[in-house]
Formats: C-alpha cells, structure tokens, sequence
C-alpha cells in the first residue's frame, strides 16, 4: 500500500486528478471505477479543469460508479446518477452511454446487479478504481458487516451511515435504507486502486484501513490484500498513522 500525504484537501484533490488524468493519457479507452460523495467533488473539479485546458480527453472512456440508492429516481437530486452528471460528466466529453452506474430502480434488482457485473466484465475490467471511505471504514457500500458481498447486490445501510448521509438530505428519514452497490470482489479486481480520504473524521478509519487486522468490521482493510493501492490522504486524515 502506498500512502500519500497532503496538506490539505485541495492538494489532495489535485493530486488525485493526476492519477486518473495519467491513467486516461496512457490508455485513452481507460475503464475507471468512481465514487461519489464530498471527498471526490474536488478531483472532479480538477479533472474538468484539466479537460478544458484540452490536458486530458474523456471521448474513450467507460466508467462503472460504485453505487446508487435504492428506489431513488434519477432525476432526484441526491441519486448518485444526478451527482455524477451534474459534478463530472455533463463538463466533460464523455459518451452519455460509456457511463455506467447500478439501476436502483430496476425492477428486477437481482438481474440488475448481474448485468453490471457482466457490463464491468465485458468492458475488460476496471483499470483504475476511486474509492471514497466511510468513517466506519464501508467503500462503495459495503458495510460492516460478519460477511461481505463479492458481487454487486443490495444492502442494507447502517444507522450511522444513514445519519452521515442525511447531510445531503432535508431530514434523516428520507435518506434510502438500501442501496446497490458493487461488492468487494468487484473492486479487489480493479488492477488499480485509489483511496482518498480527508479530515480528521476518517482518521480511525484509515488508521484501520492500513494499520489494522484485515477483518469485515472493517471492509477498507481488505485493501491491504490488493497489490497496487495508494492512499491519497490530508494531514487531517492520516492524523492517526
Ligand atoms: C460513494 C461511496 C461511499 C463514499 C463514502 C465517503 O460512491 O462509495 O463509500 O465514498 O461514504 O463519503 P464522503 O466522501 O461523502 O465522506
């Protein structure tokens, strides 16, 4: 695992946007895995930058999110679909149809989620995947938990992360209490990952991610059995390394 050290949020941002910018200038038809959240709003901002200073060309991308509400429309201001057109892709020129992000609102959820996982698969896998961390170690969402989920499929979401995401929401009971998400055998296969993480607030939680057993209480730790990972941290969040 390699770690990488920021001052603030704002460099570790632009440090994450040059991992994926010099991801897509080797491989131009990159697969990248993404997140949404606060943590990354910022890569984006950079990457969309960067794109219009013509420094990087999103025409042959595919992307894969990690994951999307359940049963949340995705015109709803808080989907993940919303959040990524209106953050990323709609400043970009990526093809509407190389975007991918898992159906919540499939009627048939189960085959939704082996659908993504044969879309993931037949586009030759993730090259490089972004991950955000949850203060209690989730990434997408799988969360802690005696078992984990492989594949994509739908989970139940803690209480803890219910009330952390109920920022973005008018009250903590509007906030979904399931949501699809790619497992963690999903993103173990992408052959490269980046984790990023800022504030004091994720401080255990990546304290755990490197420095502790690897266990399903802690879904991050299982990143310490993939051979090609780097952290992208704050000083605030790699307070406790
Ligand atoms: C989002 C995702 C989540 C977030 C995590 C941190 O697609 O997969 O695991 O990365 O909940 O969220 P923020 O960045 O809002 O602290």
């Amino acid at each position: 695992m390699r770690i990488i050290v920021e001052e603030d949020y704002e460099s570790m941002s632009k440090r994450a946007a040059l991992f994926v910018a010099s991801q897509v200038i080797l491989k131009p038809d990159s697969v990248l895995g993404l997140a949404t959240g606060s943590t990354p709003l910022g890569m984006y901002k950079e990457l969309i930058e960067m794109y219009q200073r013509s420094e990087v060309d999103f025409s042959e991308v595919i992307t894969f999110n990690l994951d999307e509400y359940y049963q949340l429309p995705h015109d709803d201001a808080q989907s993940y679909h919303y959040f990524m057109k209106e953050n990323f892709f709609k400043h970009i020129n990526i093809k509407e149809y190389n975007t991918h992000l898992p159906d919540g609102m499939a009627a048939d959820i189960e085959e939704e989620c082996r659908k993504y996982e044969r879309a993931i698969e037949s586009s030759g896998g993730i090259d490089l995947q972004v991950l955000g961390i949850g203060e209690n170690g989730h990434i997408g969402f799988n969360e802690p938990a005696e078992k984990l989920n492989v594949y994509t499929g739908l989970v139940n979401l803690t209480e803890e992360t219910i009330k952390v995401n109920s920022r973005f929401f008018s009250s903590v009971e509007e906030v979904p209490t399931k949501a699809v998400t790619v497992g963690m055998g999903t993103i173990l296969k992408a052959k490269r990952i980046i984790l990023l993480a800022s504030g004091e607030k994720k401080a255990e939680a990546i304290r755990d991610t490197v420095n502790g057993h690897v266990t399903t209480q802690v879904p991050s730790s299982f990143l310490q059995l993939h051979p090609d990972v780097t952290l992208i941290l704050d000083k605030a969040a790699a307070s406790l390394l």
